[in-house]
């Protein structure tokens, strides 16, 4: 069973911990990392939103969704990581950022990219009703010098209410 999380809106305190998770061994390659001011500012902007995720009260995990301003609907979730992958955090966190923003913005269509290498991130948004929508090529240079693609997936809002309807 998944393990109870609850979802709650970030601040400025938390930024720490965006941070520390962010820098999880392991985790450079899949996510990038940034500084403290630049989470801050994007964390001042209406085109962002921090999430914490926390089980029994202990955050576990974050996400960052950007461009909520986007006047044409498309949403983007910019980072999702967990501190400790492979305990289902994952899956309960995914599900609530997404939730969260087709209910309180006007979003159509909830897009991400993920590496191609990363196996166990692909496999959780297509489990949970994502569309795989294209590969951007050899799009992300890795600190060898070689290119690894991109690839983009996507939600639509009439797909997020009938996964929804048919879970109710
Ligand atoms: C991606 C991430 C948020 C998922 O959260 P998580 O807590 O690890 O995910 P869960 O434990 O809920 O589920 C993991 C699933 O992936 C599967 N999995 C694990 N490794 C895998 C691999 N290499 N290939 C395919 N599936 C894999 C597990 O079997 C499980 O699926 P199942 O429940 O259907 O068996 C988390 O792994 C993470 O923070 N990774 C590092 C940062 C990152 O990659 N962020 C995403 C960038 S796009």
């Amino acid at each position: 069973m998944a393990p109870r999380l609850t979802l709650r809106r970030a601040g400025a305190e938390d930024i720490r911990f965006v941070m520390a998770v962010e820098a999880t061994p392991g985790h450079d390659a899949f996510i990038n990392q940034q500084a403290e001011a630049e989470h801050a500012a994007q964390l001042a902007s209406p085109a962002f939103a921090y999430f914490i995720a926390e089980a029994e009260a202990a955050p576990v995990g974050f996400a960052i969704l950007s461009e909520l301003t986007d006047r044409r609907g498309n949403h983007c979730l910019k980072r999702i990581a967990v501190a400790q992958p492979g305990r289902g955090f994952g899956t309960p966190l995914f599900n609530a950022v997404t939730d969260w923003t087709f209910a309180n913005t006007a979003a159509h269509r909830f897009w991400l990219h993920a590496l191609a290498s990363n196996g166990r991130a692909l496999h959780v948004y297509q489990r949970e009703g994502f569309t795989i929508e294209g590969r951007l090529r050899q799009a992300r240079p890795r600190p060898d010098g070689s290119r690894e693609d991109l690839i983009i997936l996507s939600l639509l809002r009439p797909e997020w209410q009938a996964l929804r309807r048919r879970a109710a």
